[in-house]
């Protein structure tokens, strides 16, 4: 176990990009006697005016050149920045001396994320890339059961996602802004941002990808702009297991929503039965959010805490433990997170190549 960064008080900490999903990843900092709130930054006046309401006594800024001039003394950063300043933005923070927890992606380039690798390495700072799938309570489950042998061998697994246009919380006009520029850089919203964590849950349950092959679509939602679906993706992990992942859009569809419209299912399918994460961020199907089917039996889990926000809460005050005790696995840090790049990677290169299979470890 690595020695802790902060053993002896709370960590002190500063949120820097106070957009939408603030909202959710604030749940771990709120009344955690690990942490200080210190310093919130943003270059937008009313985000910080708003989100000061959380924190009254922590100092605002509008960008992290006036946060780092201004001496304050603290330890690590949430960082929940545009996906394309992420590889600056990450050097910048690393390099003023601060633990950074990330958000996904890691970033968009190969070259990039090796370099924001390095430069943790070389800074002696932790570079934590967060993945709250990971600690979805029913995906846990999911997990603990497969790895059980209750449904037996596995003999393969499938994962579902259909983004819809109607329902859920208001997403600003900016944000969708830059989620298009992404898009236009070649990074659709659907595989490369929401669908990271989807590549993070397929490595996470079976390990690594030897080869993967994708058909990747695309929808015109407004005039110019268009979004990457209808998508299919299918992959061998290196112990055998196949998965497959479809991801569609159905723009008229309504559903139930504390957060985005996006209705998910994993299925993992073993020699003598299945197991089925029933949705995840919405809540298209009103049942429970685990079933286990095994010779003639369904077992439903009813009381798992299966609200999609409560995944930010647990995945941050981990991170939060971890600085505080050296507790690890990071899930994930930065080598995790290339191995997530790189195979959402080789699905574009596959794609390119009118669908052949790509082995993730040759993109180096
Ligand atoms: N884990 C998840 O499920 C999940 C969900 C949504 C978004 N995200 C990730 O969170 C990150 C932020 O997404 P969002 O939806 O909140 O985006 P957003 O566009 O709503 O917010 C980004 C914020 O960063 C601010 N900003 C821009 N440049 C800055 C800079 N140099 N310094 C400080 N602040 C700056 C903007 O003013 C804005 O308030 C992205 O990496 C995204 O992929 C993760």
């Amino acid at each position: 176990m690595p020695s802790p960064a902060v053993p002896d008080r709370p960590v002190r900490a500063a949120f820097v990009g106070l957009g939408r999903i603030y909202d959710l990843n604030r749940l771990a900092y709120r009344g955690n006697p690990d942490v200080e709130v210190v310093a919130l930054v943003d270059p937008s006046e009313d985000r910080r005016l708003e989100r000061q309401a959380d924190w009254p006594d922590a100092a605002t800024f509008e960008s992290v050149d006036r946060l780092a001039a201004a001496g304050l003394e603290f330890d690590a950063v949430e960082a929940l920045l545009p996906i394309a300043h992420h590889a600056e933005g990450v050097s910048e923070l690393l390099g003023n001396g601060w633990h950074v927890n990330l958000q996904k992606p890691i970033c968009n380039d190969l070259d990039e994320a090796v370099g924001m690798a390095a430069a943790a390495g070389a800074s002696g700072r932790h570079l934590r890339v967060m993945e709250n799938y990971v600690f979805y309570e029913p995906l846990r489950r999911l997990k603990q059961v497969v790895d059980s042998g209750e449904i037996g061998e596995v003999v393969g697994y499938h994962l579902k996602m259909v983004a819809s246009g109607r329902g859920g919380w208001n997403v600003p006009g900016g944000t969708y802004d830059r989620q298009f520029a992404q898009a236009q850089r070649g990074r659709g919203t659907l595989l490369f941002d929401d669908g990271w964590h989807k590549l993070s849950t397929a490595l996470w349950l079976f390990g690594p990808v030897r080869e993967v092959r994708a058909w990747i679509g695309n929808t015109e939602v407004i005039p110019g702009i268009g979004v990457d679906a209808p998508t299919t993706l299918v992959w061998e992990h290196s112990n055998g297991v196949r998965g497959v992942w479809d991801i569609t859009l159905a723009v008229d569809m309504f559903l139930r929503s504390d957060y985005y419209t996006n209705d998910e299912r994993w299925e993992v399918t073993g020699r003598h039965g299945f197991a089925r994460v029933n949705r995840c961020t919405a809540r298209g199907l009103q049942e429970p959010s685990l079933e286990v089917y095994r010779d003639g039996e369904l077992r439903s889990h009813h009381a798992l805490d299966d609200d999609w926000a409560s995944s930010f809460r647990d995945s941050g005050r981990h991170w939060l433990r971890f600085l505080r005790t050296g507790e690890g696995p990071l899930l994930w840090g930065a080598d995790q997170a290339l191995d997530v790049l790189r195979l959402a990677l080789a699905a574009y290169a596959s794609n390119e190549s009118g669908g052949i299979g790509i082995d993730p470890a040759s993109l180096v």
